[in-house]
């Protein structure tokens, strides 16, 4: 691991692929992965929520939970808006919720990530028109081995294609409209968890014919430059066809584990949003992003989980084919949270979660875990909790503090860079974490009752900074000629005007009695409401070893 020391180094010259576009949002790409958000010309981490399917349908219904979302400490909001509800009949646009939501999170001083409920959603069609849905000649269906339609319209259908594109477009013309800067509207999510569910593969005599055809080249082209980076299962069904350059899917991916069938979906599905985000783009020119459903347990059959939508393991396919598509995002919803982030952080997909943490009981109480984590560990985009509405998150719930010490320490984490001189750690089962800060290491134990989190930069060779909840953290040196490590100053306090004002000395319990940091967590297990999420500035010295032999070892403090 290559070190970084002052903050005020950290230029990251290695950008890639970046661009600006005046004042307008976009993704600011590093080659090894740690990518930003830009927004008004500044990076920004996405403190988010998304609210539940039907909230954002009237303002009346978003009135009481305006509110609720300030007292959250959220900075943005991610908000559905449905094509059913848009263009109720054909070529007549109505977009005066959209307008209204926009208006209020402008007076909040929210932005707003809108996500476009079209074609598919979960799966299914249940956002499209009821004129579409009614008329399956002209919007044709998927369909079963029996020849049945299915609630799925056609990835193929050029008439889908072009209706979603048609009223898609008009969305981003009136987003333009409403807000030409992107103060308020950041990004936008093109449809929902997309993929077919009960089958790998559509059936229908159309998605026949083109499963039957070639691969399309820049498949291949993709696979053959990113080789070793591909997802494993697709590289060696590759090659143990023979590395064939020209086939159809099963000639060159072969028939094991359907693979075949869900790269054939993903392929369509993905040329088809291409397609969308392309011509969307070409009007509004902010970050577009498609979001999966997580696949779990690890290995079920596609079909099982939406066959073809943009998981993690058609990562590759989605890359190759919808090249508008700024990054495939996850939801998140599994006990393997780290797991499943880190299958989606890799060949430069930068990690977003717009959804996580409901459904499940109590799984609103990890959503400030899996803030820090997600932030401090990948440098993502943003995080943001699902049915942020409910009333799971009420009056005092920790991610309250959670959104608040991340926001204050938001200038040094915009600063800082992931893997380098930032780490992010969460407890799932595991006791401990160690991690490497090159000539040192933090070791950081998690205590009995309670699942700790954090987020560790470090800001100079010997200071770090420290935020969390529910840990003892230890430096270890790595270096034998320091391998000593003692303890100074540990101030807990806050940023304010953009310095760090201390607002308790510790020492004592608080400090293991000069041997490292102590940070409390709340005192019962279920207790997460106290929201004991604090920031410490800890100073910790390398001591010269005294039986060091060589007495032109200095330590320098850079
Ligand atoms: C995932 C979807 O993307 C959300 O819109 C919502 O339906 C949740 N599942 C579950 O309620």
């Amino acid at each position: 691991m290559k070190l970084i020391f002052l903050l005020g180094a950290l230029t990251f010259l290695t950008c890639v692929n970046s661009f600006s576009n005046g004042t307008l949002p976009y993704i600011e790409r590093e080659i090894d992965g740690n990518s930003r958000l830009v927004v008004s010309g500044n990076r920004f981490v996405i403190l988010g929520g998304e609210v539940m399917n039907s909230n954002s349908s009237t303002p009346e219904s978003m009135q009481e939970i305006w509110p609720k979302l300030k007292r959250l400490n959220l900075n943005t909001v991610l908000l559905p808006v449905a094509w059913q509800q848009v263009e109720k009949q054909e070529g007549e646009f109505d977009f005066s919720v959209a307008g209204s939501l926009i208006d209020e999170a402008r007076k909040l001083n929210f932005k707003l990530v809108l996500l476009w409920f079209g074609t598919w959603k979960n799966g299914s069609s249940g956002y499209a028109p009821h004129w579409v849905m009614r008329d399956t000649l002209r919007f044709p269906r998927m369909k079963n081995a029996s020849g049945e339609n299915r609630p799925y319209l056609s990835n193929l259908s050029k008439n889908v294609l072009e209706a979603d594109k048609k009223a898609f477009n008009a969305f981003m013309n009136f987003i333009k409209s409403k807000d030409p800067n992107a103060d308020v509207v950041i990004m936008c999510q093109i449809e929902n968890e997309m993929g077919l569910l009960g089958d790998s593969r559509d059936r229908s005599e159309a998605a026949e014919k083109n499963f039957s055809e070639k691969v399309p080249s820049n498949l291949i082209a993709h696979i053959k430059k990113n080789e070793k980076n591909i997802l494993p299962e697709i590289r060696e069904a590759w090659i143990n066809n023979g590395r064939k350059e020209d086939g159809t899917w099963t000639e060159i991916f072969g028939k094991q584990n359907a693979l075949a069938d869900e790269m054939f979906m993903a392929w369509n599905y993905a040329t088809f949003v291409e397609l969308l985000a392309k011509s969307g783009k070409q009007i509004h020119n902010i970050p577009m992003f498609v979001n999966a459903w997580t696949i779990s347990p690890d290995n079920p059959p596609a079909g099982s989980y939406p066959s073809g939508g943009p998981n993690y393991r058609m990562l590759d396919v989605w890359q190759a084919a919808a090249p508008s598509i700024d990054f495939l995002a996850v939801d998140n919803y599994q006990d393997d949270y780290a797991a499943k982030c880190k299958q989606f952080y890799r060949s430069g997909n930068p990690l977003f979660v717009p959804e996580s943490c409901a459904l499940v009981e109590n799984a609103h109480l990890t959503a400030p875990a899996k803030a820090f984590y997600t932030i401090g560990e990948f440098g993502s985009i943003g995080f943001s909790p699902f049915a942020i509405d409910y009333e799971y998150f009420a009056p005092g719930h920790p991610l309250e503090r959670a959104y608040e010490v991340l926001s204050n320490l938001m200038p040094i984490i915009l600063k800082s860079k992931a893997g380098v001189n930032m780490r992010g750690f969460m407890q799932h089962k595991q006791r401990a974490d160690n991690l490497d800060f090159g000539d040192i290491q933090a070791n950081v134990h998690y205590n009995y009752s309670y699942k700790g989190y954090g987020l560790i930069i470090r800001l100079s060779k010997e200071e770090f900074l420290v935020a969390g909840s529910g840990i003892d953290v230890h430096f270890e040196s790595k270096n034998p000629n320091f391998k000593e490590i003692s303890y100074g100053l540990l101030q807990e306090g806050r940023l304010e005007n953009g310095k760090w004002k201390t607002l308790r000395y510790l020492g004592g319990d608080e400090a293991h009695n000069g041997g490292g940091l102590h940070m409390p967590s709340p005192y019962l297990k279920d207790d997460a409401h106290c929201g004991m999420i604090s920031a410490i500035k800890a100073h910790v010295f390398f001591v010269k070893n005294p039986n060091c032999k060589n007495s032109d070892i200095e330590f320098k403090n850079k």
